[in-house]
């Protein structure tokens, strides 16, 4: 058998020519291959999807995918879940490895276990604490999740998974995104007071005993740095310049931005929002890059006018790393008959981290 076709040679080929490529091997591999898209992929990755969506909807279509190569076009952890939830002989593949999500990394298994071990010093974790986490996470703490009686949320049912989780106990342990945790938890209802920080820097998270005790909800010290670039002061002035601007923001954005916001919502909601809104309406959204620049072509005939919300161009950089040079080779090799790039979770983390997000797929 001949070897696999190398990267370096796909890296000098201009989008053009790897766009005549993807297509020919596209058809070559038929219903063999589902390509998935996240709804931040660039422009000349996007368009080549099979299926787009956010985190859960691209979660579902690997679960149900007969395609034998799932190839994912967004980022590690994405990938990873497609491995888990998908048949064993079908294959996940990362078209380029680098492509992580910082946020994720801001949950590492030891600190996981020491913050876990800390708490129960101080209260019951087994039955009071119901371990939650972001999708946006490695398949090792989705596992840590599924060992302890825990679940798996993405931004569109954060809240439905909360009320799964209270209804088991009477705290939830949040990972690895405060915000998105401190968001849902406010529109719930729950105050800012009992929804405590958890510093993994820190001795004891950086909290009092009683803290701990009095707090409904523990958000891990996570964010994405994308969504930080977002600030309340940016939607005040635009709502000056246009005050009939209507603001709609990801949840993963900080509380100050969200607090101003008119909507709050997933990708593929804040997408559906401003399709179906009146014509002639202006929008600010806070979100990544490549999303609103789509969004905002797409609106443009409609008279609507779509607004990025940072002064900066912040896009996902990890997001931005598959390119068609990337998915060209990917595909190629796999018309050649080699695998490239496949993610795979070991299988003892698959099976533990297959009950978080089964926990998921049947609260939401
Ligand atoms: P969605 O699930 O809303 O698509 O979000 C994924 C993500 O990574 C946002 O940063
Ligand atoms: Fe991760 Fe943020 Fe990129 Fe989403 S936008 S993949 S949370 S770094």
């Amino acid at each position: 058998m001949t070897a696999a076709l190398p990267l370096h040679d796909y890296a000098l080929l201009d989008d053009d020519a790897c766009d005549a490529r993807i297509v020919a091997t596209k058809a070559k591999l038929g219903n063999r291959c589902i390509i998935l898209g996240h709804h931040y992929q660039r422009n000349e990755v996007f368009k080549h999807a099979d299926v787009f969506g956010d985190s859960l909807k691209l979660s579902r279509e690997a679960a149900k995918s007969a395609a034998q190569y799932i190839v994912f076009c967004g980022v590690h952890f994405m990938a990873e879940v497609a491995d888990i939830l998908s048949r064993p002989d079908q294959i996940a593949i990362l078209p380029d490895m680098a492509a992580g999500c910082s946020m994720a990394d801001m949950a590492n298994n030891v600190k996981v276990q020491q913050c876990w071990d800390e708490l129960a010093s101080i209260i019951d974790v087994n039955n009071s604490v119901t371990p939650v986490t972001y999708i946006n996470s490695a398949a090792d703490l989705k596992a840590f999740c599924g060992r302890h009686d825990g679940i798996v949320c993405t931004s569109s049912n954060a809240e439905k998974i909360l009320n799964w989780s209270f209804a088991k106990r009477e705290k939830v342990l949040f990972f690895p995104d405060q915000h998105l945790g401190r968001n849902t938890g406010y529109r719930m209802g729950i105050p800012l007071a009992q929804m405590v920080t958890w510093d993994f820097n820190k001795p004891q998270g950086g909290l009092s005993a009683q803290q701990i005790r009095d707090a409904k909800i523990i958000l891990w010290k996570g964010h994405c740095s994308v969504h930080q670039a977002f600030k309340p002061e940016q939607i005040d002035s635009f709502r000056e310049r246009y005050p009939e601007t209507i603001v709609i923001s990801h949840p993963e954005a900080c509380f100050e931005v969200c607090q101003k916001s008119d909507y709050i919502g997933s990708t593929e909601m804040i997408l559906k929002i401003v399709r179906e809104a009146a014509p002639n309406t202006r929008w600010l959204v806070a979100t990544e890059l490549n999303l609103v620049n789509r969004l905002a072509e797409e609106c443009r005939p409609q008279g609507k006018q779509v607004h990025f919300m940072a002064p900066t161009l912040s896009m996902c950089s990890t997001m931005f790393r598959t390119d068609p040079q990337h998915l060209a080779w990917v595909l190629d090799n796999l018309v050649s008959g080699h695998v490239v790039n496949q993610v795979s979770v070991p299988h003892d983390q698959a099976m533990l981290a297959r009950i978080a997000l089964d926990n998921m797929l049947k609260a939401s």
